[in-house]
């Protein structure tokens, strides 16, 4: 055991990831943690599967030739005149918004990919039994997010694209990370805060009925990965000492940023403009420009910011100090994130989801919670 770890709680202390030996340490079978057998028990009332149409049914069509996914407003590049003058045939913009949409399921795919593969190499760290129990379970739910987004790409587009740079080098990192705080922040607090958001955004917006039922099916298991981020926020960050927050704090902005650098920068759909007859190099311009224009703060607030849930999660947790707070500030007015309460966007879908899904899993039992701990 080695405090690289950062470890504050017996329940998250942890071992090097090739450390098989302690696992058979004769104490550690009868002192397992309680702490999180609320939410490895819930995962019964919120059980679905994607290959039973009883949940979902990916045969269901779209019309994705006549019918945008999504609101044009939601697409930054339609809102520059240069890429409004050439795709001035609604039929070209609804083929962009698909395509657009496209990046953003395939970035949805490919993090849900890197969650099923960080949550079984928290298998390997966590010492405790009821954590590695909670830790084998979200495995299990992320392998249904990932069959479940496969699916939906495979029935609108036929296939997904590439990982963007950014997000493929921090799922890389926090999956060979050794340290257990690092897997923790990146994953379960950044990645899944981002995942909250974008997804709560998704069930509102997409205009696709399969794809909202999707979202929500989705968040009634991320709220509760989600929730596990919180547990060892909460036990963990009061007992730092000043040099330990200031490594985590730092941590969490370096996995932020390639977060906000994938979904807010505009060259990462650089591929797409060219296939539609535009300057790459033109429309990123144009819309960089367009951002600097208006009210810093304009789009940053309200529900609909996808960088709420994550920003919210690090402020929350006393991650975000003097220190960084300039840098979060670009992205969201975190006057108003401080005023609200420390209910998270999408916990209301997410609960919504797990009736529909108690009513099918077990008809007789009434009820719904979000165990915290
Ligand atoms: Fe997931
Ligand atoms: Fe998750």
């Amino acid at each position: 055991m080695t405090d690289k770890n950062i470890t504050k709680d017996v329940i998250y202390e942890a071992v090097a990831p090739d450390d098989f030996e302690s696992m058979l340490h004769l104490d550690r079978y009868g002192n397992r943690s309680t702490a999180f057998d609320k939410i490895i028990s819930a995962t019964h009332d919120h059980f679905w599967d994607p290959l039973d149409k009883k949940y979902i049914d990916f045969d269901e069509p779209f019309d994705m030739e006549n019918e945008a996914l999504l609101p044009e407003e939601f697409v930054g590049a339609l809102q520059t005149k240069y890429v409004q003058d050439i795709l001035s045939d609604p039929k070209d913009r609804i083929r962009f918004i698909n395509a657009s949409t496209l990046r953003s399921f395939s970035s949805i795919l490919h993090g849900e990919q890197g969650a099923l593969n960080l949550s079984a190499s928290l298998c390997h760290v966590l010492y405790d039994q009821g954590a590695q129990e909670y830790a084998a379970n979200q495995t299990r739910e992320e392998a249904r997010h990932v069959t479940a987004f496969a699916k939906y790409v495979k029935s609108r587009w036929g296939r997904p694209v590439e990982c963007g740079a950014a997000l493929k080098a921090l799922l890389v990192e926090i999956i060979e990370a050794p340290e257990v705080y690092k897997k923790i922040i990146g994953m379960q607090m950044l990645v899944e805060g981002l995942a909250m958001g974008a997804f709560a955004n998704g069930f509102k917006y997409n205009r696709d009925p399969v794809a909202k039922k999707l979202f929500q099916l989705v968040m009634t298991d991320e709220a509760f990965h989600h929730k596990f981020g919180k547990i060892w926020a909460d036990r963990t960050v009061p007992q730092l000492t000043e040099a330990e927050r200031n490594i985590v704090e730092d941590w969490a902005a370096h996995c932020a940023q390639s977060l906000l650098f994938n979904n807010g920068s505009p060259t990462q759909q650089a591929v797409i403009y060219g296939e539609f007859g535009l300057d790459p190099e033109r429309v990123v311009a144009d819309i960089m420009a367009r951002r600097a224009a208006r009210d810093p703060s304009r789009k940053m607030k309200g529900e609909t910011n996808v960088f709420r849930v994550l920003i919210k999660t690090l402020l929350n947790a006393g991650l975000i100090t003097d220190r960084t707070r300039g840098f979060y500030a670009a992205y969201v007015d975190m006057d108003e994130l401080r005023a609200e309460g420390d209910r998270m966007v999408g916990d209301d879908i997410a609960e919504d989801g797990i009736r529909f899904l108690q009513a099918i899993n077990f008809k007789d039992r009434a009820g719904v919670a979000i165990a915290a701990e």
